[in-house]
């Protein structure tokens, strides 16, 4: 097998595989004793910039579950760091911003990324690829919404009520803040895919807090823009966000090649409201990994008969592992997958 021949990478494009590949959002670090222990006198950020430990974390739950592909160790608030923006990951808390930006001078503090401002992103890949061989690596980054909130917000949010207070009543400065995110998360990836990451995913995690309508008119264009720039490196591109059943439509028309789908919406009508020519990754509850194995292994088996309505299918979570999950489980999800989807 090559990399090229990956059954996560030919799932993506909507070829024909032997198995239905499957990994999982947020799966380094979280649940893992052995993440724990290599993070243990580490903070979150420090560890996000050294390339031994994000190639050790990265590689962890590859050991692991025997999954199709590895996500680079990070976070989406590293670029932001890099171009200077005071901010930290509380443990138990999440990213939370020193200053938040509510004005013009807050935005141009954004400034673009450069390839010195990431060296040990591209030596922690270079590393990575060579450990991984015929494993693809997932490049990520934050989509500009879900970057605008915590930057705008100081921190997490239920309700994202000052982004949108800026979204609706600045709109001229909202979209400055968008283009200078987008250019932002452009660059990230970029990085990452220049240094041999094969795939990427634009987590917009927070963005189905939007309707529909507000989501087309100051978010869209901007991430129609990052997928658009992308086009030319030539692999696949995921758009994942939560909550997004209404949005599922518009995030196809974005320009992804796969779109991910949280545990909300079955696949089948995922794949209706996405559209044809697309291929989609999800989406088992990560809550039902605390439930009973055979509940566990007939919603298995239900996704994966629904996914046979796309054009091509990740088996993934609806969102990220859940800190306190078994690792085990996720192992004997792993295998089960491959095993029901062998074909
Ligand atoms: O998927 C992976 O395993 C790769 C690593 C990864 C992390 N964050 C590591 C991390 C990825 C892909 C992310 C993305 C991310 N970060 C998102 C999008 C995905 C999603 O879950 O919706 C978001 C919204 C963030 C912002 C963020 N960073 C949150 C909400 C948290 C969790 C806070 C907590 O402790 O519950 C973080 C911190 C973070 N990012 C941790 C890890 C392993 C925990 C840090 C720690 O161990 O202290």
């Amino acid at each position: 097998m090559t990399l090229q021949d990956s059954p996560f990478l030919r799932a993506c494009r909507g070829l024909p595989v032997p198995h239905t590949p499957v990994w999982f959002m947020r799966q380094a670090g979280r649940s893992l004793p052995e993440y724990r222990q290599a993070r243990a006198d580490v903070s979150m950020l420090d560890a996000c910039a050294r390339p031994d430990l994000i190639t050790e974390i990265t590689m962890q739950p590859v050991r692991r579950y025997d999954v199709d592909a590895a996500i680079y160790f990070s976070d989406i608030v590293v670029p932001l760091r890099a171009i200077g923006i005071d901010l930290d990951i509380k443990p138990g808390v999440g990213p939370v911003v020193a200053e938040p930006i509510r004005d013009a001078g807050g935005v141009k503090q954004l400034r673009e990324i450069e390839p010195d401002d990431l060296t040990y992103v591209t030596e922690a890949i270079g590393r990575l690829v060579g450990e991984l061989g015929d494993k693809p690596l997932i490049g990520f980054a934050g989509a500009p919404f879900t970057l605008a909130s915590y930057l705008i917000e100081g921190g997490p949010s239920k309700n994202h009520e000052h982004a949108k207070a800026f979204m609706y009543g600045e709109p001229e400065l909202w979209n400055e803040l968008m283009r200078r995110l987008s250019a932002i998360t452009l660059g990230f990836l970029r990085t990452q895919i220049e240094a041999g990451a094969s795939a990427v995913q634009l987590f917009d995690s927070w963005v189905g807090a939007l309707s529909a309508e507000d989501y087309r008119a100051s978010v869209l264009p901007h991430t129609t823009w990052i997928f658009d720039q992308l086009a030319r490196f030539d692999v696949p591109r995921i758009h994942f966000g939560v909550g997004t059943g209404e949005l599922l439509g518009l995030l196809g028309e974005a320009g992804a090649d796969v779109v991910g789908v949280d545990w909300r919406v079955p696949l089948d009508e995922a794949a209706r409201r996405v559209g044809p020519g697309k291929a989609l990754q999800g989406n088992l509850d990560p809550a039902a990994l605390f439930a009973p194995w055979e509940v566990v292994a007939e919603r298995t088996r239900d996704i994966l008969s629904r996914g046979g309505a796309a054009d091509g299918h990740v088996f993934n979570l609806g969102h990220g592992v859940l800190p306190s999950t078994e690792p085990d489980v996720l192992a004997r999800l792993t295998a089960f997958v491959h095993e029901q989807s062998a074909v």
